[in-house]
């Protein structure tokens, strides 16, 4: 074992952090309270986000939760109601803060993120979901959009998130129901990759995390970041920014992997691409 395996992991009452051989297992870690997003799970999720980032014990950040749930959403004591009466400067950073993680760092994150989605899933919980670059949910996860329930609308940044990924239709009906659905209606709609059996949700992920962890982690950042940014582009401004992006990821790639895969493939004959992961 080397010194660098006995730094501590990042994180704290709230957060959680397992190092496993390139994964970064992230968890919401208040399983008690169904892993509720309160204000100091904020601030330790947007300190740990910034480590990890800069961690090389985390090639690949899988985001779940502590025990049977991946997270029941904002927490309606220690986020909302414990903000409901504060000076609306500390209502203003609460939001800020949770904004900060949930969507701003993990949307265009400088490593890959995989959702995990172990058990109920809520609320503000679809923004940091959908956030993630991909997702795996049990099948036997409970996902919902509640607060049509109990007189509130989806709030956060849950609908904007939500229409990235899941059609009009039926991201209104569940907004309009509160409607629960389970993993594999997840898939069905988009909002995740897959969905498996519970006891092969940690085993499939692994395996997913491993395929991101043997790719060239420069080339891989700018590909699915880049993809994220041209949603919001037109076609023209899409042209300009891949084929400059292409450019500058080529200048900084330590790998060199474009002129490796060109010679591969061009000069030794050693190497198909098209042939990779080609089902025989
Ligand atoms: N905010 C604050 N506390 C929450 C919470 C939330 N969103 N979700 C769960 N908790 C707390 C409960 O108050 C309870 O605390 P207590 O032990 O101090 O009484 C604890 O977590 C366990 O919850 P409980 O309801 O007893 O667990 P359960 O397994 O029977 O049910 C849920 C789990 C997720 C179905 C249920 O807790 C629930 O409906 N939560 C709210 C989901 C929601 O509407 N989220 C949207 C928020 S924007």
């Amino acid at each position: 074992m080397t010194a660098q395996n006995h730094r501590p992991a990042p994180g704290g009452e709230n957060v959680k952090v397992e190092f496993d051989d390139g994964i970064a297992w992230l968890k919401l870690n208040r399983p008690g309270k169904r892993n509720a997003m309160s204000v100091a799970m904020a601030t330790e999720m947007n300190q740990v986000l910034d480590e990890l980032e800069l961690d090389d014990r985390c090639g690949v950040v899988v985001l779940t939760g502590e025990g049977d749930a991946f997270s029941a959403g904002m927490d309606l004591k220690d986020f909302f109601r414990a903000t409901d009466n504060k000076p609306d400067i500390e209502r203003h950073r609460a939001y800020r803060e949770t904004r900060n993680w949930q969507w701003r760092k993990l949307m265009f994150y400088g490593k890959p993120t995989i959702a995990m989605v172990n058990g109920w899933c809520f609320g503000g919980a679809f923004t940091p979901l959908v956030c993630c670059d991909l997702a795996i949910a049990a099948d036997e996860a409970v996902f919902g959009l509640s607060e049509i329930n109990w007189g509130i609308i989806p709030g956060g940044v849950v609908p904007k998130a939500l229409s990235t990924l899941v059609n009009d239709r039926k991201s209104l009906y569940y907004i309009m129901t509160g409607e629960q659905f389970g993993g594999k209606a997840a898939v069905e709609m988009g909002l995740v990759n897959e969905s498996v059996p519970s006891d092969q949700l940690m085993g499939r992920t692994r395996e997913l995390a491993k395929t991101l962890l043997a790719k060239n982690p420069t080339v891989l950042r700018a590909a699915k970041n880049s993809y994220k940014f041209v949603r919001e582009m037109t076609w023209e401004e899409s042209a300009e920014y891949l084929t400059a992006k292409l450019d500058q990821t080529t200048m900084v790639d330590p790998e060199r992997g474009r002129a490796k895969g060109m010679g591969q493939f061009l000069d030794e004959k050693s190497y198909k691409p098209g042939l990779d992961n080609y089902p025989r």
